[in-house]
């Protein structure tokens, strides 16, 4: 299985032993050795409990690659081989998880790996925390303020060839789930003495080179910097180029993650402005020149270089040059004046530079806060990663190192409180039996250096402070006599007759026994270096100055805020800032980290024991296996214990009800983990031996798998169980709906056979019934028709037995008048005339006409003549007498009627009688003409104060006013006018104002032409050659064509006793000007409603559509 390859336990492949509380025997030799065997097969880290100790392998391994990123991540301290990414992991869990704020310490002497362990814990802890843009921004800019920092802050020494010359406290700030905010980064003392000086075999710091190496020559014209370094006197020439290092590229990098970090191109370009104006200030050099007091004065040699810098940073030149030539002193309101001699002018350009340096590296890590500052006001948890400069032992030692390792001793003495002391006193507190470990505990050096009274710090402070002649011999004297009996401190001038004859140890030195060696220090410099002096009127010519930048640098040069009191000493702030340190680093959850050097030659494989031998001792390594294995090798309160391994004895799983350590104690009962391997404290389980640990790690993973089975074995019954019976209730579901649907197909089936075999029985029945029926009624029929021939038969006997009767009692009658008129005749015979019958005849007829008229008397029909009643004739011998009579009758009351008719009533009838000649059954508008009245004068001419004019123009009585619409020849259009007839002529007249447009006399009319259809176009045709005829004929539509046409004919009858040809086709011709124009009437659409439309086809047809 791939899986077994997979470390599970930091036993796995152990080399050597992983964890120092694990090593047997236990010695320095076994641990020395244990420390080389790893180191030889590249395991650069080992543990002692949860302490990561690293050697400094000096060359790359492949073990910070992405893939063991992922190895190490949310995996147990103790899983894998020890890794700086364990503890790194650890630490930022129990911040994540247990909101614990973290401090990861790393200490070590110089060279040993601070430095970049500390950038592997920053890279590991940003690889594995939360993702996203704004994270990655905030994560890449912490990481990019590294290589700023390193090219401003660090240096080659002798040591390492890129030493941190500052110490850097870094804040990582996290919201609550672990997703980082942002940062703080804090520094320690610069050492900025390495500006203008540097031992033999170090450089200044990297920034310089970088900026001469990798800057364009453009760039560096701007800055007025020359590539070659020999013309720097600040750069130490020694070895200006490190092997390995390639400061061109450097610079680059520096500038990019400058860029990352969030800095303005200005902002940048303000930078470097000054670190070229500290390494020109270095060229600047000075001559005596005698005064006339005879005190020498400084004098600039060659100030082209003064020229430069001015330029560059805006300082007025001459300000400048006074301020390194007089100083300025102020007591109690008066300034005296004094010059600067050689020495001093040198002392002072150095300060400057210095000064200028030292700012602008505090500038540029305010800078970077301000960038990685954490937007929000959420409640943080902070991871600080402390990264200081290690314990230093040089041939020279100085101010710097002694504050340096100071600040180690510090350190040291925060690990021993709470590592060793800690350690012992949580067994104490805890009731657990315990045997007390001796171990070194550097609290007495601390003390001989910080202590407020008698410690070297306040001593030097107080030698600066005093009035009269200070120097560095004074201090030493003041030293001698007050730490003279410390077991610490060593000086041969000291009353102690210990040193008198110690020639290892020179009269300007004291010595002082460190936690890690004697280190002997060059009492030379420390009161200067402890006031850090800066003539104020460089300040304030560097306030002056016309650059944003260094006047910010510079605020105490502002000759407003002048403040007579002497700023705090160099050591005074060191010592508060680091008690601050201190402090900060109490409050939360430590990690440390120990870096070991393993050779002074700062290469791969080698491991020179003596050195680590040293670097054990001093670290207290051994103590702190001891105090560990003395103890117990891992404790843990009860409950988190119990909730991580309850799941290994069957009471305590799932859910122990009582208090938790006597839950602890069945578990380790039931597992029979033996008596002497563990211990119950008050609060907590202590476990005496690793392997038990492990043991019970590997317990509960074997049982979370087991329960992973069980629960995987559960929830397939489980879900096995929901499908089984999602299936059956689905098979029920299913089954039904086909049982439903057979039922009822064979329901279906059985329903439309008996439904046919129901139809067929009642057809059946039906046609039986029929049969039936129909039998009784063809019998009932049959009767019937039986009946009635029988009744016929009957009746026509009786009835021809009455006619008989009848014919003979006819018969009788017959003869009997005949024979009775036989009688008469005979009897009156002799009284009749010869005419008499021809009398009766008349007499007869008589009778009845008269009886006819009187009846038609009574029955005559109205007085209308249009009544068509008639009564029926009485005889038909009065047939022709009848008819007759009905038309007289008729004329009569027609005649009747007409009398009662006026002249005008007549008039109109004449009139329209003549239309009905003229117009019926020819024209289809004529039966709509017939209902309506001639009215004549449509328009009020006379009235109308419009048509006064035309009323004026025409004296004749107006037989027709009316407007018509005159087609116009050319396009088909209508135009309004007054159509006038008069006795003698036809007129046409504007509508609008009454002006006569043409005048014909109705002898120049000929004809008048229209359609056979329902429309009231017609034309007027002229005599040819008359007047009136030069213009054409004309085309004109009036609603009242009927009327106009009958009235045109009358008159023109009467007038000129000539009858009007008038003109029904529906195709006639008319004159216009030259030509004849076909005028034809076809069947139109009624698009337009019932309006006829006339359009001009072509030059010979004009077309009108009648709906
Ligand atoms: N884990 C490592 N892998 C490879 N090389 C390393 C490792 N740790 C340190 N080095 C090498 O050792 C050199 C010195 O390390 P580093 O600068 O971290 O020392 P330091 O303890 O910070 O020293 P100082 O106190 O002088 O700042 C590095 O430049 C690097 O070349
Ligand atoms: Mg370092």
């Amino acid at each position: 299985m791939a899986k077994m390859e997979v470390k599970t336990s930091l036993l796995d492949d152990m080399i050597g032993v992983g964890d120092m509380v694990l090593l047997e025997p236990l010695n320095e030799d076994s641990f020395i050795n244990n420390l080389k065997k790893r180191f030889d097969h590249n395991e650069v880290y080992t543990y002692i409990g949860s302490v990561v100790i690293s050697i400094n392998p000096y060359r790359s391994l492949p073990i910070y690659t992405p893939e063991k990123v992922e190895e190490y991540r949310n995996r147990n301290f103790y899983e894998l081989s020890p890794h700086i990414f364990a503890l790194s992991d650890e630490a930022y869990r129990s911040l994540r998880d247990q909101d614990k704020d973290q401090c990861i310490l790393i200490t070590g002497e110089s060279g040993a790996g601070k430095t970049e362990a500390s950038k592997l814990v920053m890279s590991y802890v940003a690889a594995v925390c939360g993702k996203g843009a704004e994270v990655n921004q905030v994560k890449e800019q912490l990481l990019q303020s590294n290589p700023v920092l390193e090219a401003f802050g660090n240096a080659k020494t002798v040591r390492n060839d890129n030493s941190s010359r500052f110490g850097k406290y870094m804040d990582i700030e996290f919201d609550f789930k672990g997703d980082p905010l942002g940062g703080v980064i804090s520094n320690y003392l610069l050492e900025k003495s390495r500006v203008v000086k540097q031992p033999r075999g170090e450089r200044n710091f990297h920034i310089f080179y970088q900026i001469l190496s990798g800057a364009s020559e453009e760039f560096l014209c701007k800055l007025k910097l020359e590539r070659d370094f020999s013309r720097y006197n600040y750069l130490g020439l020694d070895s200006a180029k490190v092997n390995g290092v390639d400061d061109a590229s450097n610079f680059r990098t520096v500038r990019n993650a400058m860029q990352i970090v969030g800095f303005m191109d200005h902002e940048t370009q303000s930078v470097f402005e000054v670190v070229a104006a500290v390494l020109k200030l270095g060229n600047i050099e000075f001559k005596p020149e005698s005064r006339a007091n005879g005190l020498d004065e400084s004098k600039i040699k060659d100030k082209n270089e003064l020229k430069e810098i001015c330029e560059l940073t805006g300082i007025d030149q001459s300000v400048l040059e006074r301020a390194f030539s007089f100083r300025t002193v102020e007591a109690k309101q008066e300034k005296v004046s004094t010059t600067l001699n050689v020495a001093q002018a040198y002392y002072a350009r150095d300060a400057l530079a210095k000064n200028l340096y030292s700012r602008l590296f505090s500038w540029l890590v305010t800078r970077i806060n301000e960038s990685i500052k954490a937007q929000t006001k959420v409640r943080k948890k902070v991871m600080g990663v402390l990264d200081i400069y290690g314990f230093e032992i040089f041939e020279d030692n100085s101010f710097e190192q002694f504050i340096i390792n100071y600040c180690n001793e510090k350190l040291q003495q925060i690990f021993i409180e709470l590592t060793l002391k800690e350690e012992q006193e949580e067994y104490i507190r805890e009731g657990i039996e315990w045997t007390n470990i001796e171990y070194f505990n550097n609290a007495i050096i601390c003390d001989l250096i910080e202590n407020n009274q008698t410690g070297i710090l306040a001593m030097l402070d107080e030698e600066c402070l005093r009035p009269g002649t200070v120097t560095d011999d004074t201090f030493l004297e003041k030293l001698n006599q007050v730490c003279a009996t410390h077991q610490h401190f060593e000086s041969r001038m000291s009353k102690c007759s210990r040193f008198l004859n110690d020639t290892s140890l020179p009269h300007s030195c004291f010595r002082i026994q460190h936690y890690a060696g004697k280190v002997m220090y060059q009492v030379e410099g420390f009161v200067d270096k402890n006031n850090d002096l800066l003539y104020r009127d460089l300040s304030q010519a560097m306030w002056k100055a016309n650059h944003s930048l260094i006047k910010a640098l510079f605020p105490e040069g502002n000759p407003a805020k002048i403040n007579l009191k002497r700023p705090p000493t160099a050591g005074s702030q060191f010592k508060a800032s680091v008690a601050t340190l201190m402090k900060n680093l109490q409050t939360k959850n430590p990690n440390y980290i120990r870096c070991i050097k393993p050779n002074d030659k700062k290469a791969a494989h080698i491991f020179n024991d003596a050195l680590v031998c040293h670097q054990i001792r001093y670290l207290g390594l051994l103590e702190n296996v001891r105090v560990r294995r003395a103890g117990y090798a891992f404790r843990q309160a009860y409950e988190p214990c119990l909730e991580r391994y309850k799941m290994l004895c069957k009471q305590t799983w799932p859910h122990w009800r009582g208090p938790a350590r006597a839950g602890v104690e069945v578990l380790f009962d039931e597992l029979g983990i033996p008596e002497e391997e563990f211990s119950f404290g008050r609060s907590k389980i202590f476990i005496r031996n690793p392997r038990t640990l492990f043991k019970l790690e590997d317990l509960r993973k074997q049982r979370l798998e087991d329960l992973a089975t069980l629960i995987e074995k559960i929830y397939r019954g489980w879900k096995c169980r929901t499908r089984f019976l999602l299936m059956k209730n689905s098979q029920i579901v299913i089954a039904s709906w086909v049982r439903r649907y057979a039922q009822q197909k064979r329901y279906q089936k059985i329903k439309s056979s008996a439904i046919i075999v129901q139809s067929y029985i009642r057809g059946w029945k039906a046609r039986k019934l029929l049969r039936e029926l129909k039998h009784l009624k063809r019998c009932n029929e049959a009767a019937t028709i039986i009946a009635a021939y029988w009744h016929g038969t009957q009746a026509r006997r009786e009835l021809k037995r009455l006619k008989e009767e009848a014919r003979r009692k006819h018969a009788v009658a017959v003869i009997w008048a005949y024979w009775l008129g036989l009688k008469v005749r005979r009897e009156y015979r002799k009284f009749f005339r010869a005419n008499a019958g021809r009398k009766i005849y008349e007499f007869t007829l008589q009778r009845l006409m008269q009886k006819y008229f009187l009846e038609m008397k009574k029955k005559m029909p109205s007085l209308s003549p249009i009544d068509k009643n008639w009564p029926a004739r009485p005889y038909l011998f009065l047939d022709s007498t009848h008819k007759e009579l009905r038309r007289i009758f008729h004329l009569w009351r027609c005649k009747k009627y007409r009398d009662q008719f006026t002249d005008q009533q007549k008039l109109i009838y004449e009139e329209k009688l003549e239309a009905s000649e003229l117009f019926k059954d020819k024209k289809a508008l004529y039966p709509a003409s017939v209902g309506q009245p001639f009215q004549g004068a449509y328009l009020e001419i006379s009235e109308n104060p419009k048509y006064k004019k035309l009323k004026d123009a025409v004296d004749e009585k107006i037989i027709i006013a009316e407007v018509v619409n005159k087609i116009n020849r050319a396009n088909g259009k209508a135009t309004s006018r007054i159509f006038l007839l008069t006795k003698n002529n036809v007129l046409l007249a504007d509508q609008k104002n009454g002006t006569i447009k043409s005048e014909v006399p109705l002898g120049d009319v000929t004809k008048v032409s229209m359609s056979s259809q329902n429309d009231g176009f017609f034309a007027v045709h002229l005599k040819e050659g008359s007047e009136a005829a030069t213009k054409g004929d004309f085309l004109l539509s009036s609603d009242h064509l009927i009327e106009m046409a009958t009235k045109l004919y009358r008159t023109t009858l009467s007038q000129t006793k000539q009858k009007l040809n008038i003109e029904i086709s529906d195709e006639f011709l008319v004159q216009f000007k030259q030509d004849k124009v076909c005028v034809k009437f076809i069947q139109g659409s009624q698009k337009n409603g019932n309006i006829p439309t006339c359009k001009r086809k072509n030059n010979r047809l004009l077309e009108v559509a009648v709906p």
